[in-house]
């Protein structure tokens, strides 16, 4: 799918967060698993900032996508700080409750939480806790297995298994923003939720 991104605004605070419009999609993991590469290479822009060193993205960074032809944004996505990285800050981590607990908690127009867990590794404790947390406040989620072209031969079809038996999630959708692998399907799997959310809101 061909869409134009616009950077829309950081929030660091609930009071920041945008007026509400379109249904949002909010990209969630570990620092360095992968967030803002998936979300810039499904809107085919560099227009997230990513790194190498884990903590980069620090605020809730939101962008407008939209449609060409369309007149107005069609979703937002959400780049959210990554967690749990043994180098990341404690003061980063203190950040959780004050501004992403709230927006995955309470906003309205999130339609799908994009949880991004690394196929390289196996799934950690707080893979598990994040999985069962989404559960727990019942947020519509899909796993996706980032970097996925460093695994060769049958190493992928390991990984995604051992994700389905531990994490007890039914597909996990192995992508990776070097090659593009699994773009078309998460699309897929962003616009079956939007329109979820669309047809709830309009009853
Ligand atoms: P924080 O914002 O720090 O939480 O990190 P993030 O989850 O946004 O990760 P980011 O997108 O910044 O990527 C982290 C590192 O992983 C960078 O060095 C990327 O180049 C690398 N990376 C991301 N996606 C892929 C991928 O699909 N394949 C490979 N091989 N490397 C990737
Ligand atoms: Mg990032």
């Amino acid at each position: 799918m061909r869409v134009h991104a616009k950077f829309l605004l950081s929030a660091t605070d609930a009071a920041q967060f945008p007026v509400p419009g379109p249904p949002e999609i909010a990209f969630i993991g570990r620092s360095n698993v992968g967030k803002s590469s998936v979300l810039n290479s499904l809107v085919g822009e560099k227009i997230a900032r990513t790194s190498s060193t884990p903590g980069r993205t620090r605020t809730i960074n939101f962008f407008e996508i939209r449609r060409p032809g369309q007149p107005s944004a069609d979703f937002v996505f959400a780049d959210l700080p990554g967690y749990g990285y043994a180098r990341v800050p404690r003061e980063m981590m203190a950040d959780w409750p004050l501004f992403i607990e709230p927006y995955l908690t309470q906003r309205g127009p999130l339609a799908l939480c994009v949880a991004l867990i690394d196929a390289n590794v196996p799934p950690q404790e707080n893979d598990r806790q994040m999985v069962d947390w989404l559960r727990h406040n019942q947020r519509s989620f899909l796993v996706v297995a980032t970097k996925s072209d460093r695994l060769s031969g049958n190493k992928l079809p390991q990984a995604l298994r051992r994700l389905r038996d531990e994490l007890q999630v039914d597909s996990p959708l192995p992508y990776s923003a070097r090659t593009g692998a699994g773009r078309d399907e998460l699309w897929q799997g962003i616009r079956k939720a939007c329109a979820r959310q669309n047809e709830t809101l309009a009853g």
